[in-house]
């Protein structure tokens, strides 16, 4: 006997900061390299943090509130119709909840999250988070609490799964990233020969070493304009199992 039923095509959404630009975050490299006036080196490193505690904490609180005034837009909307007849797996460098909130079912955060703490000193002692943390706020293991934010220098720890992902996937989708911050920028050329790769932003990156640019398709447009009507073509390709 052959069992008939296939299961559903893989699809992988990889976004950057631009998939939440038209939510009203800044992205960090359209900044004369500040991050919301800072320098990245400052608030996104460990040296940063062993420097000047209070300011890094300080300056994720700032980020932590402005999210709460955020809204899912229209890209982040679009990538939840997919679910309907796709196996869908987010995979952002984004710290915030906006494709949570949109309804996405299966979201890897490569960089953390920011409604999330962790131990400074042990990077699996998390816990949820809401508000500002403070100076003298500690967690189980008797540690400051910091941003569970992977800094630059730092293990991104979901990088194995994100691999295994993206290996599985019939379609990719890049959403509104410069590509540049690795190893998340290498992802994509993970993904199977047969996979079908679209690569949207309206300024996109040209430097890649890890796949030739022949072998996407890239649409220049920004998120919030490209994303659904991409997302009704792939759904109405009809070529869902
Ligand atoms: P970048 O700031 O490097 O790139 C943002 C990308 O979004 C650029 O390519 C823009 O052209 C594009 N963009 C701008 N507006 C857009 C829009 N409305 N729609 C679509 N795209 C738009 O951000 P990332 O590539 O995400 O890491 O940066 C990667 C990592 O670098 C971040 O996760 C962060 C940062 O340092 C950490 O914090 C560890």
């Amino acid at each position: 006997m052959t069992d008939m039923t296939t299961s559903p095509k893989k699809i992988v959404v990889l976004t950057g900061a631009g998939v939440s630009a038209e939510s009203g975050i800044r992205t960090f490299r359209d900044g004369n390299g500040l991050w919301e006036d800072h320098d990245v080196m400052d608030v996104a490193t460990p040296e940063g943090w062993a420097r000047n505690p209070k300011l890094v904490l300080d300056f994720y609180n700032a980020r932590r509130r402005q999210l709460k005034d955020a809204r899912p837009n229209a890209a982040h909307q679009a990538i939840v119709k997919l679910e309907s007849k796709f196996d869908v797996h987010v995979i952002t460098q984004n710290v915030d909840d906006l494709h949570e909130r949109a309804g996405s079912s299966q979201v890897l955060h490569l960089h953390g999250s920011l409604t999330e703490a962790r131990s400074s000193c042990d990077p699996f002692e998390v816990c949820a988070w809401e508000g500002d943390i403070n100076l003298g706020d500690l967690a189980d293991d008797g540690h400051q609490l910091r941003p569970n934010v992977v800094w630059f220098g730092e293990e991104v720890q979901a990088i194995p799964k994100a691999i295994r992902l993206t290996s599985a996937a019939d379609i990719v989708l890049i959403v509104g990233t410069s590509l540049q911050v690795y190893p998340a920028a290498s992802l994509f050329a993970f993904a199977p020969d047969h996979a079908d790769i679209y690569y949207i932003d309206p300024n996109p990156a040209t430097n890649y070493e890890t796949r030739s640019r022949e072998s996407m398709i890239v649409i220049a447009e920004t998120a919030a304009t490209a994303v659904p009507p991409l997302v009704e073509k792939i759904l109405s390709s009809g070529d869902v199992g």
